[in-house]
């Protein structure tokens, strides 16, 4: 699957699905939350009322009703608690199940935000290795051809840029 790193914003984006950086409520919140369900306007609130939260690491679809993308998939990532209560692990679990919901629904395109960067705090330099690595190697057979890592702000693109040099000079 190839990945493009971008700036922008991931409401705007005309992918098969995008991930939303979730609380395990999945009833909304601030950041890239807030902003995925304002713009896919309250019949989202209503699905995801129905949902039953989700824990930590896993993920759950919805619709995208208002947003050009046609699904969203819901994943909370770890709040970054020092780095020794399984934080690691349950970031690649965020990418990696999220991309497994994508491609069990045949989307050949995904975007996610940087999941846990925000709010949750957890340290950019570590993140981002960990989502460039599971997505670069997520299996090739899938439905899934591209992946849209959409960063916000210039800090936060500049260093997935360089995380993913990284990873590809070591093809
Ligand atoms: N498009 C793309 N990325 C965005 C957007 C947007 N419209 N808005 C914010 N971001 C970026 C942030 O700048 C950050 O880099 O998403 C990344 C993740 O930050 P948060 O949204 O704060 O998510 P997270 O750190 O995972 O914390 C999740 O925050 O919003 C609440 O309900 C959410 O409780 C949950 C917690």
């Amino acid at each position: 699957m190839k990945l493009e790193i971008i700036q922008g914003d991931i409401t705007k984006m005309e992918v098969d699905v995008i991930v939303n950086a979730a609380n395990c409520t999945l009833l909304g919140g601030g950041g890239v939350d807030g902003a995925i369900h304002r713009a896919a306007g309250k019949e989202l609130l209503a699905e995801c009322m129905t949902l039953g939260g989700c824990r930590t690491g896993e993920a759950k679809m919805t619709r995208g009703y208002k947003l050009p993308a046609k699904w969203i998939i819901h994943t909370p990532g770890p709040r970054w608690r020092g780095g020794k209560h399984g934080e690691p692990e349950l970031l690649r679990n965020s990418y990696a199940n999220s991309l497994r919901l994508a491609a069990e629904a045949g989307c050949r395109t995904i975007a996610f935000p940087s999941i846990s960067t925000g709010v949750y705090r957890f340290p950019l330099a570590d993140a981002e290795k960990i989502s460039v690595e599971t997505i670069l190697n997520f299996p090739e057979n899938t439905s899934l051809e591209t992946a849209y890592m959409v960063c916000f702000d210039p800090v936060t693109l500049q260093a997935y840029e360089d995380a993913h040099m990284t990873l590809k000079s070591f093809e």
